[in-house]
């Protein structure tokens, strides 16, 4: 995409986070961070455990305060409200009591919409992941990879304009998570979606964004944010594109340089 003429949808300003132990020791976690999100951009976060990816992800979302700096959403100055965006937890973290289709049916029961249209709704999403057979079985009864399909369905519920998703596929195998991601693709950009993916995969990073943000440990910093040039939606092969390579290798070059260790999945 190109996004010198599209609007930006968040701001970060400067937002750094600093925790505090139990011993009330200030632990420094995120070094201040600028960018901007442009409308429909797909952005990844990818670098070492324990650099931030997170705690930006959960600032920016507006589910943690900054310690310094502001987070905001464009369109109204302020951090994002929940009904303009979705989340997709680490581990599908569905409900084990609710069916599928009552999962998915969760933002509207938490934001007050009403239910007969949810219902409706969350049909059809179920059908977009190709769940439809499953509407009413419990999460246990799905595999994971079915299980991350209904958690984005359930993102995707109250249609909102930003979805964050913090390793959404990470504990899949290589062929589901393919699969996934371009079914996440698909989905993000049928429907211009903004999405902020944390991976530890760099290459599922460089295959599904306009730009990665890569991170350094020690408190984390980003380091660079790289362009990927190649036309979304990309398709499978783009691994083997030149610009695919290359950037993939100025990932690893960076994040070595950091003195880190990016954990890759088999
Ligand atoms: N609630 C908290 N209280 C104190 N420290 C925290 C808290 N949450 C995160 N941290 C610390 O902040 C740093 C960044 O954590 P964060 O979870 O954002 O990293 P991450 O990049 O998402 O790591 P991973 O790849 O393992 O998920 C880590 O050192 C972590 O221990
Ligand atoms: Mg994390």
């Amino acid at each position: 995409m190109n996004r010198v003429n599209t609007s930006p949808i968040l701001r970060i300003d400067a937002a750094g986070k600093t925790y505090f132990n139990n011993q009330g020791v200030p632990v420094p976690a995120l070094m201040p961070v600028t960018a901007q999100i442009a409308e429909a951009e797909f952005v990844s976060f990818v670098g070492p455990s324990g650099c931030g990816k997170t705690t930006l992800l959960k600032m920016a979302a507006g589910l943690i305060t900054p310690s310094e700096g502001a987070i905001t959403y464009a369109a109204t100055g302020t951090p994002i409200r929940p009904g303009h965006y979705g989340f997709v937890f680490q581990g599908a973290a569905l409900l084990p009591w609710r069916t599928v289709l009552e999962n998915v049916m969760l933002p509207a029961v938490i934001l007050g919409l009403p239910l007969h249209a949810a219902r409706e709704r969350a049909r059809q999403l179920l059908e977009l992941v190709h769940l439809g057979r499953a509407a009413s079985s419990y999460p246990n009864q799905l595999s994971g990879g079915m299980q991350q399909r209904a958690s984005i369905a359930r993102a995707l519920l109250h249609d909102p304009t930003v979805l964050f998703m913090d390793e959404p596929f990470g504990a899949l195998d290589a062929m589901t998570r393919e699969q996934l991601n371009m079914e996440l693709q698909r989905i993000s950009v049928d429907q211009k979606k903004t999405v902020l993916f944390v991976t530890h995969d760099i290459e599922e990073a460089v295959l599904l964004s306009d730009r990665v943000f890569v991170f350094t440990r020690g408190p984390g910093q980003l380091a660079q944010t790289l362009e990927v040039a190649i036309p979304r939606p990309r398709v499978v092969s783009d691994r083997a594109h030149p610009d695919f390579l290359r950037i993939v290798a100025q990932i690893r070059t960076l994040l070595d340089r950091g003195d880190t260790r990016v954990e890759e999945h088999a």
